[in-house]
């Protein structure tokens, strides 16, 4: 892929900047923010602009509203706790289109900081809606797009509207963003060990087959182990197997050869919530009535010394159901042998990076993804549409 075009390449000084951010952050039912950590990525790229006398004016969706006003999807929280973290005003707007906004965003002075109400209320903004990009684009004279979590959707704010307003750019997060994963799987210092959790094979087989020729090793953990256990006629108890996706399972194993390690134990429980009857088996010995929960000890040592060997790693998805203490060790393990390694990590988002995050690792980690199906997709080999309609450098 070809370098982007930064924000500091282009001239933003007195003009009026939309700025796409992904500011879709995690509230419990008092509307409080749990995680603050997609704001303040997003601090370099707003606090740039502020020192170069931009008139700031930031848009984001907040959850999936489907077009409609929804009180709990509101970026008020957000915009407080921007406030707090900027220390000055951030102008919380009631709508992200039509003349309230239009004379909001033209009363602006310069190093004025507005965000838009939440661009998801409006049906137009998942449809990439040219009348509605045509609204968006009459707000500002520059474009940027710092919302790399959003960059694997088509939507109004994220392409269409890097069509019309020019100059298109990317932000420093999103630089970073695509210099950390794309540096990683253009030119990885070796040995490079991929490793890839979470449920279903089903969602991961594009990733497995792009990782597949990239790295030394691929780890496979989650409980997709289970389907490829079976492929490899394995009994399996009552573990969770997608049996259409045996057969394929068969295929990458035979594809992968000895690059593709699976787990040699499990931790077994006889309920999925809460550990029933707990202890450790080989993978060829999980008991009729047991579910395996989590990747044994043995496992945790076999991937720790591959990780330890590693020059470069890249992490996707748990080992186990991390959010039951009592199945969190498997993921732990790995969390802590890459933090404990010499090599540059990078965690793809979404429950691996609030793994590391959860156990206070993430400051040991090259660099920590901010997005969850943007890099999946990425890691895909995909070219993801928010990038691509920016212009080149
Ligand atoms: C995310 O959290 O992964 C991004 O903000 C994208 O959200 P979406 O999956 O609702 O498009």
């Amino acid at each position: 892929m070809n370098r982007k075009k930064s924000v500091c390449d282009i001239d933003v000084k007195g003009k009026r900047v939309f700025v796409r951010v992904d500011f879709n952050v995690p509230l419990d039912e008092n509307q409080k923010i749990t995680s603050d950590s997609r704001i303040v990525a997003s601090l370099p790229t707003i606090q740039y602009l502020l020192d170069q006398n931009a008139r700031v004016i930031l848009g984001s969706h907040l959850g999936r509203p489907k077009g409609e006003v929804r009180d709990d999807q509101r970026l008020t929280p957000v915009a407080r706790r921007l406030h707090e973290l900027l220390g000055r005003p951030v102008k919380m707007l009631d709508d992200c289109i039509g003349d309230k906004v239009i004379a909001a965003v033209n009363a602006m002075q310069d190093g004025d900081v507005v965000l838009l109400e939440n661009l998801r209320f409006h049906k137009g903004e998942e449809k990439n809606d040219p009348e509605f990009v045509k609204e968006l684009a009459s707000l500002a004279e520059v474009y940027v797009n710092d919302a790399f979590g959003t960059a694997h959707r088509a939507h109004a704010s994220t392409e269409g509207i890097a069509r019309l307003l020019k100059p298109a750019a990317a932000g420093f997060l999103m630089q970073k963003e695509l210099e950390m994963l794309g540096g990683m799987l253009a030119n990885p210092e070796r040995p490079f060990v991929g490793i890839l959790g979470g449920v279903k094979v089903s969602d991961k087989i594009k990733v497995i087959r792009h990782l597949m020729d990239k790295v030394d090793s691929l780890l496979i953990g989650g409980a997709m182990m289970f389907t490829f256990y079976r492929a490899q006629e394995l009994e399996t108890g009552r573990s969770l197997v997608e049996e259409d996706k045996i057969d394929l399972a068969r295929q990458l194993l035979e594809s992968g050869g000895s690059k593709l390690c699976l787990p040699t134990d499990v931790v077994v429980s006889e309920s999925p919530d809460e550990p029933v009857n707990l202890h450790v088996v080989p993978c060829s010995a999980i008991p009729e009535n047991a579910l395996g929960m989590d990747v044994g000890p043995e496992t945790v040592k076999a991937f720790g010394e591959k990780i330890a060997q590693s020059r470069t790693v890249c992490w996707n998805g748990p080992m186990g159901r991390f959010e039951v203490e009592a199945f969190a060790a498997g993921t732990r393990g790995v969390a802590e042998a890459i933090a404990n390694s010499d090599a540059t990590s990078v965690i793809g988002g979404g429950d691996s990076a609030s793994a590391v995050t959860k156990m206070g690792l993430s400051d040991k980690i090259t660099h920590v993804s901010t997005g969850g199906g943007a890099s999946l997709e990425f890691l895909e080999g995909v070219d993801l549409p928010g990038v691509a309609v920016l212009e080149d450098a």
